[in-house]
């Protein structure tokens, strides 16, 4: 794990207690913070099981199956996701240029945001083939959206089926044409159990500003997206081939190309090894052209092409 601020315990901590590793190593600048966090992992190891955590160097990385990236800054209040692009940028250059050397073989997830854009500069930059290095992406919010849903049913959102694409951020587009319940198209439903327009726009406007809802109240956003790395790690490790609307760079999807975005794909030993391509209706398609658009537009203004 490399950064051992908020994000990467909350990544450490699930993937401790889930045991999906037999070491998990916390690499930070700050090396007093990754072996504070470390011993206090491990002070819990007797409850867990012989899992090591340590603090190490980045030249102790060469074993790591994956790498999950949490190193940088974090929004403030009233800040986006955007806005700390070139703070992190250096961080990501930085990052990859060290896993290149010391972790080559490793799958690299990353989470520090902006993720899309950031994920577009580390595959760029990257030695290692394309599928193996990822972003969460809109993973996160696909599990907000998905809970928000469930939660409108009283159903459990693992019956929920729904994504949301594009940015890991404000221009995100939640999919409707094909969310179902329990493999039952939402459009489907009887009147009785449907979504009204009103009951759709909240259920969007809550999942986009779920971060600053968190934000505005704790400060930051942590334990959520610790528990996606961890189980992007595990899908990695186990080679579950399970499909997560993840951040990777466009080959022709939707008739776009060089953009990073969240688009559902299957993830397994290799990081990403299929991408699927979803029939979106016409206004979810514009939508996505225009996130793809901001997100491109940005990362060129910052150089990243
Ligand atoms: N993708 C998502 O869904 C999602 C969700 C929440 C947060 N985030 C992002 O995760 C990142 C981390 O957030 P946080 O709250 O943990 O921040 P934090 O400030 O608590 O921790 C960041 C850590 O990174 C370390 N660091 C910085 N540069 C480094 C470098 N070059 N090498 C090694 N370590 C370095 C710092 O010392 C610090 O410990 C932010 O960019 C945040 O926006 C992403």
């Amino acid at each position: 794990v490399i950064g051992s601020g908020s994000v990467g315990v909350a990544a450490a901590y699930a993937s401790f207690v889930r045991r999906i590793a037999s070491e998990i190593l916390l690499v930070d600048r700050d090396v007093a913070r990754a072996e504070g966090e470390a011993m206090d992992l491990m002070h819990g190891q007797a409850l867990v099981g012989r899992i090591v955590v340590r603090a190490a160097d980045w030249s102790e990385l060469d074993r790591a199956g994956v790498v999950l990236v949490a190193a940088g800054a974090n929004q403030k209040r009233g800040e986006s996701r955007l806005d700390l692009l070139t703070r992190n940028a250096d961080v990501m250059r930085e990052v990859i240029e060290r896993l290149d050397r010391h972790a080559p073989e490793a799958v690299v997830i990353i989470a520090t945001n902006p993720v899309d854009i950031l994920t577009r500069l580390a595959v760029g930059m990257s030695a290692r083939d394309e599928s193996r290095v990822l972003g969460t992406g809109t993973m996160l919010d696909s599990a907000r959206f998905r809970a928000l849903i469930g939660d409108h049913f009283g159903t459990s959102p693992r019956s929920v089926h729904a994504y949301v694409l594009g940015e890991h951020g404000d221009s995100q587009v939640p999919i409707w044409s094909n969310a179902a319940l329990g493999g039952v198209p939402l459009s489907s439903l009887s009147s009785l159990w449907s979504l009204d327009e009103t009951t759709r726009a909240v259920i969007e406007e809550r999942t986009r500003r779920a971060a600053a809802d968190v934000i505005a109240r704790k400060g930051f956003t942590n334990l959520a997206i610790g528990l996606v790395m961890a189980e992007l790690a595990e899908v990695v490790l186990s080679d579950q081939r399970s499909v997560h609307t993840i951040s990777v760079i466009l080959r022709g999807e939707f008739g776009l190309s060089g953009v990073a975005l969240g688009l559902p794909c299957t993830v397994g030993c290799d990081g990403v090894v299929g991408r699927l391509v979803p029939e979106l209706s016409e206004g979810e398609l514009a939508r996505l052209r225009r996130s793809a658009e901001l997100l491109d537009e940005r990362a060129r203004r910052a150089g990243i092409a």
